[in-house]
């Protein structure tokens, strides 16, 4: 569909328009703008016909080179619609207006910190001088032609924003729609406010974040349960509960629309479950008054996983085991539906959009089975976490279910890198134990977003107890973040962490060193596989 006046007859003019060459991050950019009260839409380039009328464009990023892949159609760059570059984006104005783009040493990614050449900028209208940027890019621009200006660079020089001299075209190298971009929003703000002049919604562009997360889960309560309502209609539905929040948040929105005849939830354990998950899990589903019917299926997920070392298979072997568990146990029992807990982070990183790379298959999206016999319903496939818990907020979840760390449907099998073997497990298990429960004593674990053990496959040498030994890394993971999509490591204290080392090394057979993952999503993502 090509946006024009006919398709959008009263309010295409009003629209800012996001042409989405396939970034990560394209779906964080209309969710800022939506936070902020101005309508989007989002287009692929080749939807982008030549009677698009919008207030103002943004240009999302992407995994493609600048001159290799997709350009910037000539009839919009000569019309005086502002346009504002993220990323790629930029890169393709760059190019566009006969600048160089390359692909060297200058790759960067997770955080920066650049500098305003021209505060007074509309683009950066009320911002500090400095700011703290998140980058992502393998490619950056080498020169500039005449008619655009460096606006910002970091402190090894490279180009971080540019402006044209004559037509309203910003770029940022940089990615303002994540929240680790300190002022992002503000800058997405100035876009559609002082450049585009956009009419905003009521309000909505003052409100703090908590504030609009608020306000739109009370909105969107009903309007979900009304959804659910008209899909389900007479049907029956499967809900797959893990105790996590969004599969909680899942099964409530359900049983409030449905009658307790039309709604099964029902739990798996699949034998990848961290020590006492079990127990944790039993706690929230009783607080959620949900009696799930529970599938013990341990030997078959552990089984199915034998010899596998691949990561993608196996988050492929779990998806499938999962929908042939769930449809097993739905058999003549008169389901219609599959209920699940997938986010909108799920998708995005399974490869949602037309030029977007996979970059894993997760469980619940891009490793079911081609063929299934239940229709999915997925009700909050185009949420975000921090969306989901303040959903959770509006429905009185309390704030130890709401507040319950993500744990991926694959589980330990992706915190083992190798093959998944019993022993393993254990191994994995126990050094995970030690770490939460060091956590928790030092009052550290509510300041992480995430955090867990990964076992390697990879031995080195030690010496204990004069005695030569030869086993397994451990690693601590923990991380800060808003949405999953970007995550920076957390700066949990040194003596914290070599205690840790020294209890695991101490109490897992195995294990002789433990090292701590410093790396930002991106470059790296959460999981390690
Ligand atoms: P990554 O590792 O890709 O993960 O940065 C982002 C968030 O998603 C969780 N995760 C999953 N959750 N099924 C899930 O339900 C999956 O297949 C899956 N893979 C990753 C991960 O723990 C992190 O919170």
């Amino acid at each position: 569909m090509s946006l024009s006046p006919e398709n959008h007859p009263t309010t295409a003019a009003e629209l800012i328009v996001i042409i989405d060459y396939g970034s990560q991050y394209t779906p964080l950019i209309a969710r800022c703008l939506r936070d902020l009260g101005y309508r989007s839409e989002s287009v692929s380039a080749a939807q982008c016909g030549a009677g698009l009328r919008a207030r103002g464009v943004i240009l999302s990023g992407g995994p493609e080179s600048a001159g290799t892949g997709a350009k910037i159609p000539d009839w919009l760059l000569d019309q005086a619609v502002p346009l504002l570059g993220i990323c790629y984006g930029m890169q393709l104005l760059v190019d566009a207006a006969g600048g160089k783009v390359h692909s060297d040493q200058q790759r960067a990614f997770g955080r920066d910190t650049i500098e305003l050449a021209t505060p007074d900028d509309p683009l950066f209208t009320g911002l500090p001088r400095q700011l703290v940027v998140w980058m992502s890019h393998c490619d950056h621009v080498g020169s500039l032609p005449a008619d655009l200006q460096a606006t910002a660079h970091n402190a090894a020089g490279v180009i971080a924003a540019v402006r044209h001299r004559r037509w309203p075209h910003w770029g940022v190298q940089f990615h303002p729609e994540v929240t680790h971009t300190s002022h992002g929003k503000a800058i997405l703000a100035n876009f559609c406010q002082h450049i585009c002049a956009a009419p905003a919604g009521r309000g909505a562009a003052k409100a703090g974040r908590e504030v609009v997360l608020a306000r739109s889960a009370l909105q969107r309560v009903d309007d979900l349960c009304a959804r659910l309502k008209a899909e389900v209609g007479a049907g029956k539905v499967l809900a797959a509960v893990s105790g996590g929040v969004d599969s909680s948040v899942t099964a409530v929105l359900l049983a409030r629309t449905l009658s307790q005849a039309q709604l099964c939830c029902v739990y798996i354990n699949n034998g990848l479950l961290r020590e006492h998950e079990a127990a944790a899990i039993t706690a929230v589903l009783r607080e959620l008054a949900i009696v799930p019917q529970s599938l013990d299926c341990q030997q078959e997920f552990v089984a199915a996983l034998r010899g596998v070392t691949d990561a993608e298979e196996k988050r492929q072997i779990i998806g499938h085991e999962f929908v042939r568990q769930l449809e097993k146990f739905a058999q003549g029992k008169g389901f219609t539906h599959l209920a699940q807990g997938t986010l909108k982070s799920d998708v995005i990183e399974s490869g949602g959009g037309e030029r977007t790379h996979r970059i894993k298959s997760h469980h619940n999206v891009a490793a079911l089975p081609a063929e299934m016999e239940l229709k999915l319903l997925e009700p909050l496939r185009d949420l975000f976490k921090d969306e989901v818990r303040a959903l959770g907020k509006a429905l009185a979840l309390s704030q130890r279910i709401l507040q319950r760390q993500p744990f991926p449907g694959p589980g330990l099998a992706v915190r083992i890198v190798g093959e998944v073997t019993p022993s393993r497990l254990a191994r994995l298990r126990a050094a995970d134990a030690i770490y939460l429960a060091a956590l928790h004593e030092h009052g550290l674990y509510d300041q992480t977003w995430q955090a867990f053990c990964v076992l390697l496959p990879l031995s080195s040498t030690g010496v204990r107890g004069d005695r030569r030994s030869q086993a397994a890394t451990v690693v601590l993971r923990a991380v800060q973040s808003v949405d999953a999509m970007t995550a920076s490591a957390c700066e949990l204290p040194i003596e914290v962490l070599a205690t840790i080392a020294a209890r695991i090394t101490a109490q897992v057979d195995g294990v002789n060193r433990v090292v701590y993952d410093l790396t930002s999503k991106p470059p790296a993502t959460i999981e390690w596989q």
